[in-house]
């Protein structure tokens, strides 16, 4: 139901650069302010010169010359001056920019739903949110569009500079213009494609390295280096070819073009100019100085031709940012999914009574995408307070049931309620907010123990998280450490045994002090002696609030209310224990199996 909803319409890179642009008015006013200041100054330097060799020169005048000499020192000392405003303003408003789209990215992506989300890899992910904005903000607009306009008043000072002087000239200096522009024009395809190329090639090995370092005991335990290392390097190889190429390229364009373009536009001045000097209709002085202005003019046509180079790197990465964009939402805040799935509007939500947490689905399937459904029809109900276990053969969806009852992925059929309020109802955030869950693949972040288990809030308070810790049975564990709750727990909470980790999750999950508490195989990795410990904990910390628990492990629903038996995504049974075991069906042959009574399997 509502795929494809996006009931706010997407941003986009170009609208946001636009947005910011407008925000930074200001600044972008002093810049401009600034740059007329330095264009006027810069513009005066060859007119020293035509004084020099016109004026001062010929009347042997000592005194102007000294003076002129003065005006070429200040001249330049206060060009850098004011260049240096320049950058620092320019470099500030490009960042800006990108801090915007990084910002706007950032709160999009935490929201975007996880089916959408993980489409795409984290590599792809961190490439945008980092590079692929930065080249659309520090270097696409700091470097290239900011100067730009600088450049174009620069260059219509420049030019009312060399038409005053000699009008033929500067129609002969301008032809260069139209000729370059149209060049870039023709290449614009063939730019684009290239860093098409480039910034697939980057986001492949960004991709390839956060999945290689945490996947370094597998790459070892396989003699895999050999293999990785090949894989590297011709990662290493096309990077350097594409890279070459982009260089190359950008050179081309940027550099050796319009450095020839003026070489010769040079040549057909002075050229030219010798022919009016000859003819007695121009004087040296207006000649040299006309000269002096070219470099000018070469240097507009310099930043014309980047600008229109990096335009095109801009809006392959803008792609790549708006392609994060457009994936669909969850509601936020106290929005919801429309009750009318046409509707392209969020609805409210509804207002819910603190959760005595009751829980049922009525006829709840859901397909991944793949056509075999997760879930199937199902229909059960849990009283508050109840305790419910799931058990059956891996993969026959029971993480599907938890994520459903999180509302990670919506169903396409049917109906879960909590206290008969239909889920879609409900803030995803109310919701939320009264589960502890603990997710079968288990997440801690690389910090204490104290705030992973107090997580989201960033306190290293013991008092609290220690109560969570003796129900999950860890705390004996956490005071034995030299650095107690303060130990930093490694990547994932790679420095800690699988069952601390699930006993830590657990305690995180207590510390929500949640009215429904969904475990998804929380003891899959305790002894037996530890799960019947965290089992009594676990008794006594369900008081008051409903339980969903899957587990694998017989023994941890032993005094489940309800269990359920899932296989191929329905229930195919339903009782308690006893009731299950008399049956003689697939749970009490799952049963008999962990009993070590065993049935007789043909291998
Ligand atoms: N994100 C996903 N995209 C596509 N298919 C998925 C996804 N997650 C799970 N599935 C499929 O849905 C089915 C149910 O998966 P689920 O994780 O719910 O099984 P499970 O009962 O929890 O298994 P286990 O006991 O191994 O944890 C499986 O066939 C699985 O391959
Ligand atoms: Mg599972």
């Amino acid at each position: 139901m509502s795929a494809s909803i996006h009931p706010e319409a997407p941003k986009a890179a170009f609208p946001l650069i636009k947005e910011e642009l407008k925000k930074q008015i200001p600044r972008i006013s002093l810049l401009v302010a600034l740059s007329l200041l330095g264009a006027g100054v810069g513009l005066v330097q060859p007119l020293l010169f035509k004084q020099l060799l016109d004026t001062a020169i010929p009347a042997a005048d000592v005194r102007l010359i000294g003076l002129l000499l003065v005006g070429m020192v200040a001249v330049p000392i206060l060009s850098a001056g004011f260049a240096s405003a320049n950058q620092y303003l320019r470099a500030y408003i490009g960042e800006g920019v990108a801090q915007r789209l990084r910002q706007d990215l950032y709160d999009h992506l935490l929201f975007v739903r996880l089916a959408d989300l993980e489409r795409f890899k984290t590599g792809e992910h961190i490439y945008r949110l980092t590079r692929s904005c930065g080249l659309i903000g520090e270097v696409f607009v700091g470097q290239h569009l900011l100067p730009l306009v600088m450049n174009a008043i620069l260059l219509i000072g420049t030019l009312s500079a060399m038409t005053w002087l000699h009008w033929r000239l500067s129609f002969l200096a301008l032809l260069v213009f139209p000729l370059s522009l149209l060049l870039t024009l023709k290449t614009r395809n063939y730019t684009q494609n290239l860093y098409r190329e480039l910034s697939k090639t980057l986001e492949w090995g960004e991709s390839y390295l956060n999945e290689l370092f945490p996947g370094q005991r597998t790459v070892r335990a396989f003699n895999a280096e050999a293999y990785e290392k090949a894989r590297w390097g011709e990662w290493l190889t096309e990077h350097r070819r594409i890279k070459a190429k982009v260089s190359a390229f950008h050179e081309l364009i940027r550099i050796v073009m319009p450095e020839s373009i003026n070489y010769v536009v040079t040549g057909l001045v002075f050229a030219y100019g010798a022919f009016e000097v000859v003819q007695g209709s121009l004087t040296i002085g207006s000649l040299v100085a006309f000269v002096a202005y070219l470099p000018r003019a070469y240097a507009v046509l310099q930043t014309l031709l980047g600008a229109q180079v990096n335009l095109q790197e801009a809006r392959v990465n803008a792609q790549k940012v708006d392609s994060l964009f457009a994936l669909a939402r969850e509601p936020s805040g106290d929005k919801v999914l429309p009750s009318d799935p046409a509707s392209d509007e969020w609805g409210t939500a509804v207002n819910p009574l603190p959760l005595g947490a009751a829980l049922s689905f009525y006829r709840v399937s859901f397909d991944y995408g793949r056509g075999d459904f997760g879930a199937r029809d199902l229909t059960f109900h849990a009283a508050p307070g109840e305790f419910i276990g799931i058990v059956g053969p891996s993969g026959g969806g029971k993480s599907t049931i938890i994520d459903l009852i999180m509302g990670f992925y919506i169903p396409q059929f049917g109906t879960i309620s909590i206290d008969g309020i239909d889920l879609r109802k409900l803030s995803l955030n109310s919701l939320r907010s009264q589960i502890g869950l603990v997710p079968q693949d288990l997440f801690l972040w690389n910090d204490s123990i104290s705030r992973n288990i107090n997580y989201p809030a960033r306190i290293d308070d013991v008092g609290t998280s220690a109560d969570a810790a003796r129900a999950a049975q860890i705390d004996d564990f956490i005071t034995g450490l030299p650095d107690g709750y303060r130990t930093i727990v490694g990547e994932r909470g790679l420095r800690l045994s699988r069952g601390e980790r699930q006993r830590l999750a657990i305690a995180r999950a207590l510390q929500q002090r949640p009215r429904l508490l969904l475990l998804d195989e929380a003891t899959s990795a305790l002894d037996a002696l530890t799960e019947q410990k965290v089992r009594a904990a676990f008794e006594k910390a369900r008081a008051g609030r409903t339980a969903i628990v899957v587990a694998h492990r017989l023994s941890t629903i032993r005094n489940a209310d309800r269990i359920l038996v899932i296989d191929q995504g329905r229930i195919v049974e339903t009782g308690n224990q006893d009731e299950l075991l008399s049956r003689g069906g697939l749970f009490a042959d799952l049963y008999k199996a962990q009993s070590f009574d065993l049935p007789a399997i043909a291998l």
